[in-house]
């Protein structure tokens, strides 16, 4: 049985009931703009779950159904969740790390880990009577969202930029959205915001500024990321956690379930989390020591689209605070080339954001911050396939050859450098 009580705001703590409350706490506004989050009972959950409750559960989100509203099991699915850690030992190497696992959110139904938060966000929109679901996405967000929409049956709107044309606004079109462009972030966020007040539409993206993150029940299913990561880790939770950050929901959200398995005496030590970003906002503010979280421009053009956002927000700032954790600027040039060493060495081709990760990572380890015996996970937030534009730009021209097999073992050697040893 979910074990849902309400909303409480992640800076005040002031509560709510199970409310359709998507533009943050009313008493933090003014001053530093907060979210709110579901909350609990967590003594009630700890009661009857243990570590072996979940043994023989299926695989997908509603393997947790404690923790998430009721409203999931009826909810509409496409088996989210339940993606693989893989143990990554050979780029491990070559940042002196024994235990660096990647968490593959690739292999999510619309390829990214924004399923979990579409998924979740979707199962509360029949109770607030949606008519329609609305996002202001560029990307994955938006993906999502359109699936999951589809699955349910509800019409969904994406407001996106004019002229972005990628792979991933195709998979929105594909999914049915009705997918319309606006010259500024500004429109895509009035617009969707009148849509919210005035037509009924349910929203799973921020859609004002400064932004609090995206709808707190959608950003809530993250926290399955902790959830799946301590029980593939045998209930140890890593030592960092490392995530490519935009607004912050998805590290946020995964915080947020350490802190419950920890409450719930499931973990016995939580992890540091840590930001990886474009812009630098949650660095700035971290070495500000105030809540207020400033805007930086993004540098242009950008490689890494998906975080690439002027201000993150409070909660994530939250999670880095009460982690112990920190935050790394990742640059446009360092991005790709991270792409082509994970790809080849452990067959994963990760989307350009979440090579921010990896940059992350590296300055870290270089710092000596992180040791070569700790346990370090990077959240793969989305694979290479959603963006191949900037990958194929820089990748070397493919050499023709006709059908002589000398002449092939040549080019082998001269494109490639590879030796057939014969
Ligand atoms: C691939 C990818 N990684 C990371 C992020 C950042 O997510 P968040 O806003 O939860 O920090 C996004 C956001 O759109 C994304 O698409
Ligand atoms: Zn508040």
């Amino acid at each position: 049985m979910s074990q849902l009580t309400g909303l409480a705001c992640i800076r005040c703590g002031a509560s709510f009931g199970i409310e359709p409350r998507f533009d943050g706490c009313p008493e933090c506004r003014v001053q530093t703009p907060a979210n709110l989050t579901p909350r609990y009972d967590l003594d009630g959950a700890a009661r009857t779950l243990s570590a072996e409750s979940f043994g023989d559960r299926p695989s997908d989100m509603r393997r947790y159904r404690e923790l998430l509203p009721p409203d999931v099991q009826d909810a509409a699915t496409l088996g989210e969740g339940g993606t693989p850690l893989l143990h990554c030992g050979r780029y491990g190497r070559r940042l002196g790390l024994e235990r660096l696992f990647l968490k593959d959110e690739s292999r999510n139904p619309s390829g990214s880990f924004k399923d979990r938060l579409a998924f979740t966000a979707l199962a509360m929109a029949k109770r607030f009577g949606a008519k329609a679901v609305g996002v202001s996405s560029t990307g994955n967000a938006g993906a999502a969202a359109a699936a999951y929409a589809a699955r349910a049956g509800l019409p969904c709107i994406v407001l996106t930029v004019q002229g972005a044309a990628s792979a991933i606004v195709t998979q929105m079109q594909a999914y049915g959205a009705m997918v319309v462009a606006t010259r500024t972030k500004a429109d895509r966020w009035k617009l969707l915001q009148t849509g919210v007040a005035e037509w009924g539409w349910y929203p799973t993206s921020p859609y004002f500024g400064p932004p609090v993150g995206s709808n707190p029940y959608g950003v809530d299913g993250y926290k399955t990321l902790a959830y799946e990561v301590c029980e593939q880790m045998e209930w140890e939770a890593p030592d960092w956690c490392v995530l490519p950050v935009a607004y912050g929901d998805a590290m946020f959200g995964m915080w947020k379930g350490f802190e419950e398995l920890a409450a719930m005496g499931l973990i016995a030590r939580k992890p540091r989390m840590v930001a990886a970003e474009m812009a630098g906002c949650l660095s700035a503010a971290l070495a500000s020591g105030h809540d207020a979280i400033p805007e930086i421009a993004a540098p242009s053009p950008y490689v890494a689209g998906s975080i690439s956002v002027n201000q993150s927000t409070y909660q994530a700032l939250h999670a880095l605070r009460a982690s112990g954790g920190t935050a790394r600027v990742a640059r446009n040039d360092e991005l790709l080339g991270l792409q082509r060493d994970l790809a080849a060495d452990e067959g994963i081709y990760a989307e350009p954001s979440s090579l921010a990760a990896l940059a992350a990572l590296h300055r870290l380890c270089e710092e000596g911050r992180i040791a070569r015996s700790d346990t370090v996970m990077v959240l793969n937030t989305a694979g290479g396939l959603k963006d191949t534009a900037a990958t194929a730009a820089a990748a070397p021209g493919i050499p023709t050859v006709d059908g002589g097999a000398a002449r092939f073992l040549k080019t082998l050697k001269d494109a490639y450098g590879y030796d057939a040893g014969i």
